[in-house]
């Protein structure tokens, strides 16, 4: 009988080319990330074709060294999982189409993974999922509150209606001219500073779990403009600083309502801003405070790996939930 499962992952849906060996859906044997931040920081964001020609370029080299790294060969895997959308239907075809190559030359069953399943499933490397629980998931697309009442069973509590809290990072770093990706440097700099410029904090329906985050980032946009007009200096550390309080204290409020309106005992952080320094001590703060029990990724598993990709297929897998070769990238691919 065997022992153990052996799950290849692959991801491209964005401007990371990534491969990953995982060992029984936990244990990482390698993690490669080609990172395309230095090529895409000079156009201020991702461009699309640029993204999609750097993954043909390296995909090969970062899947070899994964297999390399984890000292192991095609014929030892049980799986290739790879993430199938949502993202960029350019970048999201090379790793698919690498992902099939391998699995019919080597007659590997294909294991298609979405996205965000793979970036809560990064939690598995922390902690033994335990259900129900809420998942928090903030990153560059998405912000979201999602219920888990067992492995793959997804339903969505509330989500933002406009811009996700990494692209509002993203964009605040851009008024700021402070570079890309924002995040890692709004939130570096907001540590130097104090919030002292009062932002509003956009809640919504009170009771109600969506988010709403381009008002926050208009009020930043008008605040640096009317500065301008008026001669004055800004103080970038403060406005990142009150920028990040207002962010942190609307997404912690919120999950912690949810946890409470759904009695979940449970939250898992996934995505890239679960890197953020202020989200992770005041949702550490305030899960204590109630008794729940919190799980966020490592900083090198919360923006986007290949790693989660092959946690989150290893539990498709055992499921049977594996793929033929017919299928497509899906760039708006729900996670159902
Ligand atoms: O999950 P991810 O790598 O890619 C997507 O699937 O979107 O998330 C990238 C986003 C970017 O918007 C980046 O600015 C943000 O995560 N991010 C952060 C931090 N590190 C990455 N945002 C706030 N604080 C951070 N420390
Ligand atoms: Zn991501």
């Amino acid at each position: 009988m065997k022992r153990e499962t052996l799950i290849l992952g692959i991801e491209s849906s964005c401007d990371e080319t990534a491969a990953s060996v995982v060992r029984n859906g936990h244990e990482v044997l390698s993690n490669i990330v080609a990172s395309q931040a230095d090529i895409h920081q000079q156009f201020g964001g991702v461009v699309p074709e640029v993204a999609s020609r750097y993954h043909v370029e390296v995909i090969t080299a970062v899947i070899d060294k994964a297999m390399k790294k984890a000292h192991v060969c095609f014929s030892d895997l049980d799986g290739i999982a790879v993430c199938q959308g949502p993202g960029l239907v350019g970048s999201l075809i090379v790793g698919l189409q690498a992902a099939k190559a391998i699995s019919f030359s080597h007659g590997i069953p294909l294991i298609p993974v979405h996205h965000i399943a793979g970036h809560i499933y990064a939690n598995a490397f922390e902690t033994t999922m335990q259900f129900p629980l809420i998942a928090l998931v903030v990153s560059g697309g998405h912000t979201e509150l999602i219920l888990m009442t067992d492995h793959h069973e997804f339903e969505y509590l509330g989500r933002t209606l406009d811009d996700a809290v990494g692209e509002a990072y993203d964009k605040v770093a851009r008024i700021l001219d402070i570079g890309y990706p924002g995040g890692p440097l709004i939130d570096q700099l907001a540590t130097t500073g104090f919030d002292t410029y009062h932002l509003p904090r956009i809640w919504l329906d009170k009771n109600r779990f969506d988010f709403s985050f381009s008002g926050l980032k208009s009020a930043v946009i008008n605040l640096v403009h009317n500065a301008k007009q008026r001669g004055e200096t800004i103080d970038a550390a403060n406005l990142a600083a009150s920028f990040q309080a207002s962010v942190v204290e609307v997404l912690t409020e919120k999950t912690m309502r949810a946890l409470e309106a759904y009695d979940v005992k449970h939250l898992v952080v996934a995505g890239g801003v679960a890197a953020n320094s202020g989200l992770r001590s005041a949702l550490t703060e305030a899960t204590k405070a109630r008794g729940i029990n919190l799980s966020i990724p490592a900083f090198k598993y919360c923006t986007d790996n290949a790693a989660m990709i092959a946690a989150a297929g290893t539990v498709n897998f055992e499921q049977g939930n594996i793929s033929d070769l017919g299928i497509d990238a899906k760039p708006n691919l729900k996670l159902s």
